[in-house]
């Protein structure tokens, strides 16, 4: 039985011939338009803004963390936010809302490689952390989603044509709850790093999408998750609209030795931190 025949998803798959001779070139509709910059011009202006931005705060400007009007990262510039986030009513929204409860999440759904009847290719991880607010304490019963990219650096998604394989055993998304010391669990297969046409030779490290949905719709949050060591991160602009290093880090999930399972899987933890109840909550000393 040939590759092809066994691959339900229709896509043309590489023969066992191919494989050996000469790797098929990009197609033309992926090739580098003749004015997307190169990757060294990209990464110098990185370093110009990180550097303007450590000038402006030295100088004691407020500086955010995250540099939405970011030039590097080209497909961000007419769409990143330019005004403040808008206040919404968290009551009227929670009436239209979307809601969980426990209940709706199986536990099977925190296991992206039991999703087919077969197990997805690549390097089978576990990633655990827990989620906390601004004081360190856990947040039990939050809902966390995740989504990434196949072993192969390959979404599902229609519009990513990236020339790598889909794996008919892996959709690449997964959700569960925190327990009641605010940890999660997820077992899933290491993503590979894709190319994304901001730049000529434009590459994503490896990363996961984490969703958390918070105690309510209004709360929730998105962000990713990297790997540690991966040699990507000084040419990305994603990553590098953080402008702080020590912030960047915290975006790094650690290997971990004792999370790693003897002949089964490779272990990751990473803690999320949230901010806690916001200020109308909090009650100043000597009030009453
Ligand atoms: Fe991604």
């Amino acid at each position: 039985m040939s590759f092809t025949d066994s691959d339900p998803s229709g896509e043309e798959a590489f023969s066992s011939s191919v494989v050996l001779e000469q790797p098929a070139a990009a197609p033309e509709s992926l090739l580098a338009s003749a004015d997307m910059p190169p990757q060294r011009q990209i990464t110098e202006e990185i370093g110009q803004l990180h550097a303007e931005a450590a000038r402006r705060e030295a100088a004691g400007d407020e500086v955010p963390a995250t540099l939405y009007d970011f030039a590097p990262y080209r497909s961000s510039i007419l769409r990143h936010p330019t005004k403040n986030p808008r206040l919404v009513d968290p009551e009227t929204i929670e009436l239209f809302s979307p809601a969980f409860g426990e209940r709706d999440i199986a536990a099977i759904e925190r296991d992206l490689t039991l999703q087919h009847s077969g197990e997805p290719l690549g390097e089978r991880i576990t990633i655990t952390g827990r989620v906390l607010d601004s004081w360190g304490r856990p947040l039990p019963n939050q809902l966390v989603e995740i989504w990434q990219a196949n072993a192969a650096g390959r979404y599902i998604h229609q519009r990513d044509q990236h020339p790598a394989p889909l794996d008919p055993n892996f959709t690449g998304a997964g959700r569960t709850i925190t327990n009641d010391r605010g940890e999660y669990f997820f077992t899933t297969i290491k993503p590979g790093p894709y190319p994304w046409k901001n730049h000529i030779n434009a590459w994503r490290p490896a990363h996961v999408h984490f969703s958390l949905f918070g105690v309510a719709f209004t709360q929730r949050i998105v962000t990713q998750m990297y790997f540690p060591g991966d040699p990507l991160f000084p040419l990305d602009p994603i990553y590098n609209t953080i402008r702080d290093q020590k912030d960047r880090d915290r975006l790094i999930a650690t290997y971990d030795h004792d999370l790693t399972v003897p002949e089964f899987s490779m272990g990751y933890r990473w803690d999320i931190v949230v901010d806690g109840p916001d200020a109308t909550w909090f009650e100043p000393e000597g009030s009453h």
